[in-house]
């Protein structure tokens, strides 16, 4: 009887989400990333160990022989389809559940699109130059052929504002020198620290910051990368947003390649600070209980990441930005779990090489070849047209 109730019982992961790919049946469980090919007949075994149950038990009710039993649901925990009783549930499965009914449409979507393989990015060129000569590229510009129509009095960019606007940039190349702690002090706190605070009845405060956010919720949260910045040692930082300060996570103490949290992208190796934009999903999830707010988590990155581009080109330095991330390796780093808070993209900032072109291209490739499109803006902003 003691030894009866020491077997392991095992019960289906609430986060499994079950679909055909390339005519195989996938079982995917979408807190842990795990996935199995699976026969169509394993829906039936699932559905059995919606509760805790042995082997011997789902045995007795089928025609399956108990060792092959045994060696398939194995197999399921191990590949964490099935939780089993003598191991401990995973941190991810207990943050996932925490997405409750954001479940399952956001926290497949979520892990699904996580830790993808890059391609190595001369091969990509290579592959998308084939594939232009088979397949039509989708028009780059919208019209309605028939519709009445007017054209617009020519943008007069005058002043610093437009100016910014128009001289941002990829920049694929940088100086070697290091950026001061001033301009990354200026990147930091244009871009994500809390300039004002605003207290909502029954709340508390809400804060407030230079990009907009749904119901002010504020979920990002930016890391960054010191590589050379003067006067702070190199390593990973958290940006405090209230204090405006930095909280060291880990040093390196030898130089870390742009290649461990960006495979591919060996051109941003002379990038002097990297930043990484989180999302504390919590922090949405409190007041937004549907899926679709995960897609404004998205979006409330990409405001910060534009912002952090802005300022830099208005400081005179050399912003990017990137989703080409190794997400597990940078959360792991930062002491993230990847679900209650995970990278959701990175800019960084190098010091502009001599010269006076923009160097979008990585060294040794061949400049790109820019030509202003003068319908938009007027090239001489102090003589007005139309
Ligand atoms: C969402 C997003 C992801 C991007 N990912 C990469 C990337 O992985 N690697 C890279 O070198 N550039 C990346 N870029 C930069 C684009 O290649 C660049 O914005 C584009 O070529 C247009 O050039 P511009 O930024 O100078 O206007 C990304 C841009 C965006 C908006």
């Amino acid at each position: 009887m003691a030894r009866a109730r020491s077997l392991p019982r095992y019960r289906r992961s609430p986060f499994l989400v079950i679909y055909w790919r390339a005519g195989a049946l996938l079982v995917h469980n979408y807190a842990t990333g795990g996935v199995a090919t699976v026969p169509p007949r394993t829906a039936e075994l699932l559905d059995f160990f919606a509760d805790w149950h042995t082997a011997s038990e789902f045995a007795d009710r089928t025609a399956v022989p108990l060792p092959a039993v045994r060696r398939l649901l194995k197999t399921m925990a191990n590949a964490s389809l099935l939780q089993s009783s003598d191991a401990p549930r995973s941190v991810r499965e207990k943050a996932m559940a925490r997405w409750e009914a954001w479940n399952p449409a956001a926290g497949f979507f979520h892990t699904a699109t996580r830790d993808v393989r890059f391609i190595d990015p001369v091969e990509g060129q290579r592959a998308l130059r084939r594939k232009a000569q088979t397949v039509a590229l989708p028009a780059r510009v919208k019209r309605y052929r028939d519709a009445w129509s007017r054209d617009l009095p020519r943008v007069r960019a005058v002043g610093e504002f437009p100016r910014v606007l128009l001289s941002r940039r990829t920049w694929r190349q940088f100086a070697r020198s290091p950026i001061t702690l001033d301009a990354l002090a200026t990147l930091l706190g244009l871009t994500g620290g809390i300039h004002q605070w605003a207290a909502v009845r029954g709340q508390g405060d809400f804060p407030f910051k230079t990009s907009p956010s749904g119901g002010a919720r504020h979920p990002i949260e930016i890391y960054v990368w010191a590589r050379r910045v003067d006067g702070l040692a190199p390593g990973l930082y958290h940006y405090r947003a209230d204090r405006h300060s930095l909280e060291r996570l880990r040093a390196h103490r030898r130089p870390v390649s742009v290649k461990r949290y960006m495979p591919t992208q060996s051109w941003y190796e002379g990038a002097a600070a990297i930043v990484f934009f989180s999302s504390v999903y919590a922090r949405y999830q409190w007041k937004y209980t549907y899926a679709r707010a995960y897609r404004a988590t998205l979006i409330e990155a990409g405001h910060q990441c534009q912002t952090f581009c802005l300022v830099a080109t208005w400081l005179g330095l050399a912003p990017f930005c990137t989703m080409a991330l190794a997400d597990s390796q940078i959360e792991r780093d930062l002491g993230l779990d990847g679900v209650s808070e995970s990278v959701l993209y990175a800019a960084g900032v190098g010091v502009r090489p001599r010269g006076d072109a923009v160097r979008s291209k990585p060294a040794g490739s061949p400049p790109l070849r820019m030509r202003p499109n003068r319908r938009v803006v007027d090239p001489s902003p102090n003589s007005r047209s139309s």
